[in-house]
């Protein structure tokens, strides 16, 4: 099974604004950095990354899970670190329904990132990183033209699972990752921001040698290199990777959704 995102990789118009964002802003450690490119480590498994084009930026958007305990903190560390903060619909900065919690704000490319916490989710099982207090890379979203077919591919290439399945929004689970599918007719909220479809390369980690193996003899066009896999679907780049050092117990320590 899929049990985490390893890595994000993003366009940007300028590494230097990335810079200011997540390390001046949110200051997360640079793993590596060249001329054109950067990488940040967001958590021990899972890093986010930057390679600078030429070429237009359709926002993405992504959320971090971070305690529900220390929400407040993180958010007050937010709306300290200079980056944009949007209003929710309710005027309020920070949301909380039904025992879950978030705060949305942007980058310098207009990204649009979001931390969310959930009482649900068994937070003394993880380490948490940086002063974002990140636990993992909860979710992507996948802007596509039908939901129902990324949906259904999703589960039946990536054996990725959904609690109901519903045409214009659907999260599809797999471990911590939560792929959030949308119609492109369905803004973002908090903005209502347009879902365009994003070029970016999304890295899904497995701890099963053979799941990744299986897929790259299933997929046609898929391109494989010692421990990973890669291909294309609906204009998404993905990669599985085999991440051995990855502990698949902790997702149920976590109590996450959808483990049987
Ligand atoms: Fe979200």
């Amino acid at each position: 099974m899929i049990t985490h995102y390893a890595d994000l990789e993003l366009q940007t118009v300028s590494i230097q604004g990335v810079k200011q964002a997540y390390v001046g802003g949110l200051q997360l450690p640079i793993l590596h950095e060249s001329s054109n490119f950067i990488r940040f480590q967001l958590t021990p498994f899972t890093t986010l990354s930057f390679k600078e084009t030429y070429e237009a930026i359709y926002p993405v958007h992504f959320a971090i899970q971070v305690p529900y305990s220390q929400f407040n903190n993180i958010s007050s560390f937010i709306r300290q670190s200079g980056l944009f903060i949007l209003k929710q619909e309710n005027g309020q900065y920070i949301d909380e329904t039904d025992g879950r919690k978030n705060l949305y704000f942007r980058d310098g490319d207009g990204n649009l990132l979001e931390i969310i916490a959930h009482e649900y989710i068994k937070e003394n099982q993880i380490e948490l990183s940086g002063s974002l207090k990140a636990m993992y890379l909860r979710e992507i979203g996948f802007p596509v033209k039908s939901v129902p077919i990324f949906r259904d591919w999703l589960k039946s290439t990536l054996k990725m699972k959904t609690e109901r399945d519903q045409d214009t929004f659907n999260f599809v689970i797999s471990g911590t990752v939560h792929a959030v599918v949308v119609s492109k007719e369905r803004p973002w909220i908090p903005i209502s921001m347009k879902a365009l479809p994003p070029k970016m390369l999304v890295t899904l980690g497995t701890t099963d040698i053979n799941f990744m193996n299986k897929l790259a003899n299933k997929l046609d066009n898929s391109f494989l290199e010692s421990d990973k896999v890669y291909f294309s679907k609906e204009g998404y780049n993905f990669c599985v990777k085999y991440s051995p050092d990855f502990k698949s117990s902790l997702l149920g320590e976590l109590n996450l959704p959808l483990l049987s």
